[in-house]
């Protein structure tokens, strides 16, 4: 059987580029959809002047495909890493990409397209990658792009520059958030006008063009396909996804990597026949983060961006409470400049409850997964939702929003049986609270029943092989309908 050439289009890629979720899963997914038999995925990315120094310093090379060739008002190549676990193509146009920060030059950046602290160029940076992987992406397969699989607004142009006719190849759009749509004013895309499905009421909306133009468009949940197709969720195209239809998958985690067995940034590895570690884990975080240690507490913990979407509003209002519920809070994220001032000021005020670093910190971040008892998602949307699988893997349960993929990954503990962590009610700093109250309750009144969820959130299997095996499925049913197209293998 010959194998499925796909290109992989995303703006993030990790350990490379993220600023989101986003690069999780393209550092992820790809690995996990080339253990599939038939798919021969190669992904491209482009060449930021941060993700350049992290091939230096991982002492990886760079080999160049072909001759340079001109995109927009430079030139630029495509650079294949030599060595790494997936094959990865860079798209090195420095005029572009060789400055700091993905979208914009702030951290508050992620996802951004036009909004406060973004690059002004960034259409043009993003359609213009857009056009070296269709243009030249094939140099990297050495033979035609059978399907092109495109990530989120970053990506969404892909499917406006295939050609038409029996040669065009398959195009799957996935959207990661639909709140970020690469929305930009007038209707000029790559110095001529943009087809028209990418126009909408006077200016250009890249994802509405490549909802229209995709010959399959998917999300990361199930119950988030659902929801976008609604006015509540919809952010204004929920008509445009009720008449393409959209599939959820639902995202995974890289096992291998999130594994508190062998993580080198814990003090002690645990497993859950073993959780002595994870007491070590709980005392040195209360040292790190000043919070004395006193016995029937509740240690909860936030690891987010501090976006709105994430509900940081919501963990601020339960910061007051804290001392009723009995509980104690850690918050490490960084994001909105007023988010991050308000929980500072909170912190001063209720320090002896409540620690917070306003950090992106991957190391912190996977010792709070490993030290609290829960850990807080209160979002007001959510596609999948990463965080809560992180912290089901290493053994503390997420109390969540009833939205999105949370809907998908998280069982509330009132399921006989089948509990893994705890819905709110509703979406709001009350819901939140009572939640709080059920977990404390259940942890000081019946032990038992809480480490029964806590085994069976460690040892639900969060890897991608189920998802990778429903992506090659859905590849084959875009292909099928175009395989009179392609010349026999
Ligand atoms: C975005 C979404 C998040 C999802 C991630 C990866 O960050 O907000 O819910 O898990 O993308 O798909």
């Amino acid at each position: 059987m010959s194998k499925l050439p796909v290109a992989f289009v995303s703006s993030e890629v990790a350990p490379w580029s993220q600023t989101g979720g986003l690069g999780d899963v393209g550092g992820a997914l790809p690995q996990a959809l080339n253990a599939q038999p038939d798919l021969d995925v190669i992904v491209f990315t482009p060449l930021y002047r941060s993700a350049r120094a992290v091939v230096e310093l991982r002492g990886l090379a760079l080999e160049a495909i072909g001759d340079d060739f001109v995109l927009g008002e430079g030139t630029a190549r495509l650079l294949r890493l030599v060595g790494g676990p997936t094959p990865t193509v860079f798209v090195d146009a420095p005029h572009l990409f060789h400055r700091p920060g993905l979208y914009g030059p702030g951290s508050g950046s992620a996802y951004t397209d036009t909004g406060k602290g973004a690059f002004d160029d960034n259409l043009e940076r993003f359609s213009r990658f857009c056009e070296a992987v269709v243009t030249h992406g094939h140099r990297a397969f050495g033979a035609p792009i059978a399907l092109y699989h495109c990530h989120d607004w970053q990506a969404a142009l892909v499917p406006g520059l295939l050609p038409d006719g029996p040669e065009r190849p398959g195009c799957v759009l996935t959207i990661h958030n639909l709140a970020y749509q690469g929305v930009f004013a007038g209707d000029q895309v790559l110095g001529r006008a943009a087809p028209p499905a990418y126009q909408r009421q006077g200016h250009l909306n890249l994802l509405a063009g490549a909802i229209a133009m995709a010959d399959q468009v998917t999300t990361v949940s199930p119950h988030y396909a659902e929801e976008i197709t609604t006015v509540a969720f919809g952010c204004g195209l929920e008509a445009n996804l009720r008449w393409r239809g959209v599939t959820g998958i639902v995202n995974g985690i890289d096992a291998s990597d999130w594994n508190p067995r062998q993580d080198p940034a814990l003090p002690a590895p645990f497993d859950a026949a073993d959780l002595r570690g994870r007491a070590e884990a709980r005392r040195g975080l209360l040292a790190e983060l000043g919070l004395p240690d006193e016995p029937g507490t509740l240690l909860l913990g936030v690891v987010s961006r501090l976006a709105g979407q994430k509900g940081p509003d919501l963990v601020a209002e339960l910061v007051p409470r804290l001392g009723s519920l009995r509980a104690r809070l850690i918050v490490l994220g960084s994001g909105e400049p007023a988010h991050e001032a308000h929980l500072q000021a909170l912190s001063v005020r209720h320090r002896h409850r409540f620690g917070l670093r306003l950090d992106f910190d991957r190391e912190l971040a996977r010792r709070i997964y490993a030290g609290v008892d829960a850990i807080l998602v209160p979002s007001r949307f959510e596609p999948c939702g990463l965080v809560q699988m992180y912290a089901m893997a290493y053994g503390a349960l997420p109390i969540v929003s009833p939205v999105g993929g949370l809907v998908d990954t998280v069982t509330d503990a009132s399921v006989p049986g089948e509990g893994t962590g705890f819905a709110m009610d509703a979406v709001h700093a009350a819901a939140l609270a009572r939640a709080v109250q059920r977990a404390g309750d259940l942890l000081r009144d019946e032990p038992e029943a809480w480490a029964a969820l806590q085994q069976r959130a460690m040892a639900t299997d969060w890897s991608w092989q189920a998802s990778a095996s429903a992506w090659a499925r859905l590849f084959r049913g875009v292909m099928a309908p175009l395989a009179h197209a392609q010349p026999a293998a």
